[in-house]
């Protein structure tokens, strides 16, 4: 049977973990793997989640599968944490949820839905995240690239893409970032979303809209603009949600669907094939971490704990920003840099090409994906500098 199949390469982003960790040079920084880390370099249980798991382990009395929307009070409390237990789509029953194997699976599971209804073809902003190909490919999904942002000018080129969105039509899917887009940190500003929001109701597609960093820009509700605006104002929309980074959960494989339909009974016929769709792929969802967050966002005094240590994780990204920035003022480099203050979330893209990031591994051993995106979490008071200096070296003699 397999005698023919051949050797695929290893996954880009796992294969650099491997490579910085055979690295023996001691200045070395990792500034690939999407994790978020502490100074010291650990990725730590929050302690909400450590409180709520014991909850869960204390109560346990059976592992007996658990239901197609996954664990008791999952759904109900993402939506409400998302869009907010007033939301009208919430209150109407045209939003629902349901628990997936992280944000991957509910990705996957919206490509084969979409694929089912017969959708044109998914219209992403370039770049994005690189598994958003493999994920909606592998479900049938064309993909289409559109301009989204400009690596000259390190800033969303909204005219760009606002241009193509207005070639789109019925039988089309446009995928956004919810916030803290990955990998530039470039969002949309509210008054944009207004705008595809306008555009999408002339041209009558359907907004996708992953959120995967939910609380890490600006805040749980400022980050929610988008999808409570969309799911105010337009018939339709899809959310893909992950647990992984603001509970911290990765491993635990917890995301959400949300189908958020015309009405209620569109919104239950939407779920019913996103659960028939699922039978097929893996059955249910694990229970171990949606069973954690629902414990934590049904007590307010986990709740509270969350948010704090959440905002802690949130901060602690934007203070790296801010050293960044201050050590490229010190070294020459404000102006190129500049822009990295203004941005969100654990990531942004150095303006530099894949031969210069290859330069920085071999030379300074700075790791870093593919065409320059560098998690800001691998910064610290200790590397900075050398970062920076190490920065202005390969990017000497550029613009
Ligand atoms: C933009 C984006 N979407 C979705 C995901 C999926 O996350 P997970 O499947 O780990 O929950 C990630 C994870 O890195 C991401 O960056």
């Amino acid at each position: 049977m397999f005698a023919d199949t051949d050797l695929l390469p290893p996954d880009a982003i796992l294969g650099l973990t491997k490579a910085f960790q055979d690295d023996t040079r001691e200045s070395k920084i990792d500034l690939g793997v999407g994790v978020y880390r502490t100074v010291d370099g650990r990725t730590p249980v929050m302690q909400a989640v450590e409180k709520a798991q014991q909850l869960v382990i204390n109560g346990e009395t059976t592992k007996a599968y658990t239901p197609p929307e996954g664990a008791p009070g999952f759904a109900k409390a993402i939506l409400e944490s998302l869009l907010g237990a007033d939301h009208s789509a919430v209150v109407s029953g045209r939003a629902l949820a349901a628990q997936t194997p992280g944000g991957c699976g509910a990705l996957r599971l919206a490509g084969e839905l979409l694929t089912r209804t017969g959708a044109r073809a998914i219209t992403i902003g370039a770049p994005t995240w690189p598994n958003h190909k493999p994920l909606l490919n592998m479900s049938g999904m064309k993909i289409e690239m559109v301009p989204y942002y400009n690596q000259a000018t390190c800033a969303v080129d909204f005219e760009s893409f606002a241009l193509e969105l207005r070639k789109l039509g019925p039988k089309d899917v446009v995928l956004l970032h919810g916030c803290c887009h990955n990998p530039t940190g470039a969002d949309l500003t509210n008054a944009q979303v207004d705008v595809v929001i306008e555009i999408a109701l002339e041209r009558g597609f359907l907004p996708m809209v992953d959120i995967a960093y939910h609380g890490f820009a600006k805040g749980l509700d400022e980050d929610a603009y988008i999808v409570r605006a969309m799911a105010e104002r337009l018939p339709e929309l899809l959310i893909t949600y992950s647990c992984s980074k603001n509970f911290g959960l990765y491993r635990e494989r917890t995301g959400a669907i949300i189908m958020v339909g015309a009405d209620a009974d569109r919104a239950v016929a939407m779920r019913s094939h996103v659960y028939n769709i699922a039978r097929g792929m893996y059955s249910m969802p694990p229970a171990h971490g949606g069973a954690i967050v629902s414990e934590i966002l049904r007590s307010e005094e986990l709740a509270d704990m969350w948010r704090t240590e959440l905002a802690e994780m949130a901060d602690n990204v934007r203070v790296n920003r801010r050293l960044l920035v201050e050590s490229a003022n010190k070294h020459g480099l404000g102006n190129r840099l500049a822009y990295i203050q203004e941005q969100y979330g654990m990531f942004s893209l150095l303006p530099m090409d894949e031969v210069e990031v290859a330069v920085m591994k071999s030379d300074f051993g700075i790791y870093m994906v593919g065409a320059g995106r560098i998690n800001l979490c691998g910064i610290t008071p200790a590397n900075v500098d050398y970062l920076v200096q190490s920065l202005a070296s390969v990017m000497q003699g550029k613009g």
